[in-house]
């Protein structure tokens, strides 16, 4: 069965968008607590259980399962949309009470005024990023700046109002050079006083999460992915927070004694959201291919994603910077019908080839990737239980990702059904140690 103990945290391995959720999903069973770390309400997470279908975007997972779920430090809320979310769970049967979700009084508001300002520096910056405009940027930048208002500050009137006149200078001033009305102390204060007495109930101090935190696995849920965490990703397009496994600790706010098991979930090919660099990136039919038979459609903002062949040089870049266990390979299926399969496996700048995933946007841009193609299945996957079973060219496919990534797939993910996963318990003596 799934890994019983050992803390976990599930990471996005490529751009974002891998499958997280039915991963995420399928391990929720065994958690007896479900964490977030990072990223605001940018997240889009499919849950299914007993046949009905919940959309998360803040929300830890667990509060659908009922296990104890914490909203940590190192996420950005925006408590009107945390509100609406749990109104939403409601009319579904689920009640998100103070019993089962916590949220610490450190992670930082996101406030409408961070989402217009999202809003109008991507409409009129040259360089858009492409961002969710969900004011996730903006909220950051703040907490870095050191004028964020926090959770916990909602409850002391006093501190409340400076805190808010303190931002507001500096909001103003921008404000004003994009053309945006000023906005006042008063106003939002009302506005946070009124939404205040709705989160009270679930703020909690670092010891009382503690404290709180059953006995049993703790199953951490990042979002975005690796390449889009703002330090080892493809910098300037990517998120504003660290999406690496070893951010899970500072993200919650409270120490681990041991680093959780880190399961980064790839796509069994490449796609991406918004702007930026995407070296295996197919503007041709097959990128369209990849699209339409893999609904690759964003879940928050309804986008097209872009689509290409899996890159090792990035999952390689990915192991590196975040310690990855293993990898869970998702929607293989998509790639049933190929007749032949393209993995890059080096890239080259000006001819030469070049070492590992380069940081500068200029190789990141420059970069062309050095195929290898490997004969395609041409049969369904999915529904297959184990991988011996699964068609020898797709099991040599996920041998040679192996190989090339020096990771191996734990996990292999072969249709939208959240029944057809494959755990690779058997193939690896690992399994026991690192997930039992
Ligand atoms: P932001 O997180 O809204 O600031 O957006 C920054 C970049 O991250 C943009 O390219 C977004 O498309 C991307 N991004 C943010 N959240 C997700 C996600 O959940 N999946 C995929 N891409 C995302």
């Amino acid at each position: 069965m799934l890994p019983k103990s050992a803390d976990i945290a599930v990471i996005g391995a490529q751009w974002g968008d891998e499958g997280k959720g039915k991963i995420v999903d399928a391990l929720a069973e065994s958690a007896g607590t479900t964490i977030r770390f990072h990223g605001g309400h940018n997240a889009g997470h499919t849950i299914v259980t007993d046949g009905r279908i919940y959309k998360l975007s803040l929300l830890p997972s667990g509060v659908v399962k009922g296990a104890f779920s914490v909203i940590g430090s190192g996420v950005v809320v925006d408590p009107w949309y945390l509100k609406l979310e749990m109104q939403r769970l409601a009319s579904d049967g689920i009640t998100v009470t103070p019993e089962r979700l916590a949220i610490s009084s450190r992670a930082s508001l996101i406030l409408p005024l961070h989402a217009e300002l999202d809003e109008v520096r991507e409409r009129a910056q040259s360089g858009a990023v492409g961002t969710t405009k969900r004011g996730i940027g903006p909220a950051y930048e703040d907490r870095v700046a050191r004028r964020a208002i926090r959770v916990g500050d909602l409850f002391y009137p006093g501190t409340l109002r400076e805190r808010i006149a303190f931002a507001i200078q500096h909001h103003n001033i921008l404000r004003s050079a994009y053309g945006l009305a000023p906005v006042t102390t008063e106003e939002i204060l009302q506005s946070l006083e009124a939404i205040a007495e709705f989160i009270r109930p679930y703020v909690r101090e670092a010891d009382e999460i503690a404290e709180k935190i059953p006995a049993g696995r703790i199953l951490f849920e990042g979002a975005q992915g690796i390449m889009l965490d703002v330090d080892q990703g493809t910098y300037p397009y990517v998120t504003s927070s660290n999406a690496v496994g070893s951010h899970a600790s500072t993200g919650l706010g409270i120490a681990l004694k041991e680093r959780p098991y880190v399961l980064a979930v790839a796509k069994a090919y490449t796609t991406r959201v918004g702007e930026g660099p995407f070296p295996t990136e197919l503007t041709d039919q097959t990128g369209q291919r990849l699209q339409e038979t893999g609904r690759e459609v964003g879940v928050n903002t309804g986008r097209s994603r872009r689509c290409g062949w899996i890159d090792t040089v990035q999952l390689r870049h990915a192991a590196l910077v975040a310690g990855i266990d293993s990898i869970a390979l998702t929607k293989l299926d998509v790639l049933d019908d190929f007749e032949a399969i393209k993995v890059c496996t080096g890239y080259t700048v000006d001819g030469d080839r070049i070492p590992g995933f380069p940081s500068s946007e200029f190789q990141q841009m420059q970069a062309r990737p050095v195929y290898e193609t490997l004969p395609g299945w041409r049969k369904s996957c999915a529904g297959v239980g184990s991988f011996a079973s699964l068609p020898a060219n797709a099991q040599a496919y996920i041998r040679r990702i192996e190989e090339l990534v020096g990771v191996p797939v734990s996990m292999v993910s072969t249709s939208p059904d959240r029944r057809d996963i494959i755990l690779r318990e058997k193939e690896f003596g690992l399994r026991e140690k690192e997930l039992a």
